[in-house]
């Protein structure tokens, strides 16, 4: 089932984006060769402390941290780690936000030093495709308009898409319905509703877009060791179309 929000709830979820993209900014600024990020992790709980906010993802099914820290070839749900990070490397850093019962879920990936050409594409087409995703999430269309527009686009820059996690619903807990592929066919999936709260996350990898599972039991790793990046929002649907709830350029 699929529980549209109303206009009251998606504010009260827009005031925890706010506070996600806010603190995004400040990891932006912290992110350089030599910082761990067991420190990001450290420095997340603090921020939401100050806005009286507080890491969802915490507890959330036995996972302990507030972020997921995810470096290099590492695709999602890395943990937090006492590890420095190298000149040249990437690391995702995903959140999921609660302040007053409402919730904001968004990943950033963010390049750590100089990168190479080929990282630095890889960082660009991932951005652009979340954004290519969020042009199709408007009334009328179905999920799968969403996926396609990613999947096309990113296959065309020879780099792959993750199928193996997918963007979700999102309200009174993290996972709801209905679930967002970032792959599929124009035209297939659940009709796009006004009040649909749910989340847009593509990973994209420069090889295989098959993924492992590390021996944590929690983290995926691209099987041929290659990078791996990926942006998420969380994305409310209104009559007049896509609003960004953790948009970082907002007020
Ligand atoms: N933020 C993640 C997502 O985008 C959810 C992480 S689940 C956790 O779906 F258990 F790792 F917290
Ligand atoms: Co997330």
């Amino acid at each position: 089932m699929i529980v549209l929000k109303s206009e009251r709830e998606i504010e009260q979820m827009k005031e925890a984006g706010k506070v996600l993209a806010a603190c995004h900014k400040e990891i932006a600024k912290l992110i350089k060769p030599g910082i761990t990020t067991w420190e990001i992790e450290e420095f997340v709980e603090e921020f939401l402390k100050k806005h009286s906010a507080t890491p969802e993802q915490k507890g959330y099914k036995g996972y302990k941290y507030a972020t997921c820290a995810s470096i290099n070839d590492e695709i999602c749900h890395g943990f937090p780690r006492k590890v420095a990070l190298k000149e040249g490397s990437i690391v995702t850093i995903d959140m999921v936000v609660n302040l007053n019962g409402a919730l904001a879920d968004s990943a950033w990936t963010y390049a750590v030093g100089e990168v190479s050409d080929e990282t630095a594409k890889l960082l660009d087409v991932t951005k652009t495709a979340l954004y290519k995703g969020i042009e199709q999430a408007k009334v009328g269309n179905r999920i799968g308009d969403i996926g396609h527009a990613i999947q096309k686009y990113v296959e065309e820059t020879g780099f792959s898409v993750v199928r193996d996690f997918i963007g979700h619903g999102i309200g009174a807990s993290i996972h709801e319905k209905p679930d967002v592929p970032h792959y599929g066919l124009p035209g297939k999936g659940p009709r796009i509703k006004e009040g649909m709260v749910f989340t847009i996350e593509p990973m994209v990898n420069v090889g295989s877009y098959l993924s492992k599972m590390d021996t944590n039991g929690w983290t995926a790793r691209t099987i041929d060791g290659k990078y791996s990046a990926q942006y998420e929002h969380t994305i409310a649907i209104t009559k007049d179309g896509p609003v960004i709830l953790t948009d970082q350029d907002g007020e």
